[in-house]
């Protein structure tokens, strides 16, 4: 089992870094982590290459991360709320994934429910309606893009009043995630 990870908190320490780890530490196979912060990866162009051809004319660190995300099996975004919606380096990342979206010019779609999907949200207010909606939707976009499948999801609001590293049922939540792909 292949997993890539997107990690999108510009702290390599904090809230959805603890979250993330309760998810690997039970995990099995291989796991690639892309740390959005520390990846330089360029915002798409929109170019169009992509239109025509399945890859990206950029050549940047990216160009490594579309093989991953081919032979993934699962992709996993493990990120904070920023302004309600996903932090800029990592919304680099989803941008250059256009050329997912551009399957359908080129019909060389993914098969559809090939991929697992799975979301690790954190934001610092106390919860309130919509709190993680936008990301949610952006996410859910990406992964209809890659053929996948939403199959769990945790979100974790007020990480300011209770941090992750207290919140043991959000860690149990994200460890069951790890537990499930497993069967
Ligand atoms: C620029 C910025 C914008 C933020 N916007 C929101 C927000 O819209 N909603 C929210 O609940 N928390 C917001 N937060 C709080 C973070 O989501 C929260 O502190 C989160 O736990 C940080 O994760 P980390 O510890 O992994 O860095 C914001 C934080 C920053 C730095």
């Amino acid at each position: 089992m292949k997993t890539v990870v997107f990690f999108g908190s510009a702290r390599k320490n904090g809230n959805t870094k603890d979250l993330l780890n309760s998810f690997l530490t039970n995990l099995e196979g291989s796991v690639e982590i892309i740390d959005a912060y520390r990846s330089e990866i360029s915002p798409c162009i929109d170019c169009r290459y992509c239109w025509k051809k399945r890859g990206c004319s950029i050549d940047d660190k990216m160009q490594k991360i579309y093989p991953l995300i081919d032979k993934a099996d699962n992709i996993v975004f493990a990120t904070p709320v920023y302004f309600g919606n996903i932090p800029g380096p990592l919304k680099n990342i989803i941008d250059r994934c256009q050329v997912y979206w551009a399957s359908t010019l080129r019909d060389d779609k993914f098969e559809k429910g090939s991929k697992k999907g799975i979301m690790f949200l954190c934001g610092g207010a106390p919860s309130f309606e919509n709190q993680f909606t936008a990301t949610e939707m952006v996410l859910e976009g990406l992964f209809g893009d890659l053929g996948a499948f939403t199959a769990g999801k945790v979100y974790v609001p007020n990480t300011d009043e209770v941090p992750v590293k207290e919140n043991f049922r959000a860690k149990d939540k994200a460890g069951e995630i790890a537990k499930n792909l497993r069967r």
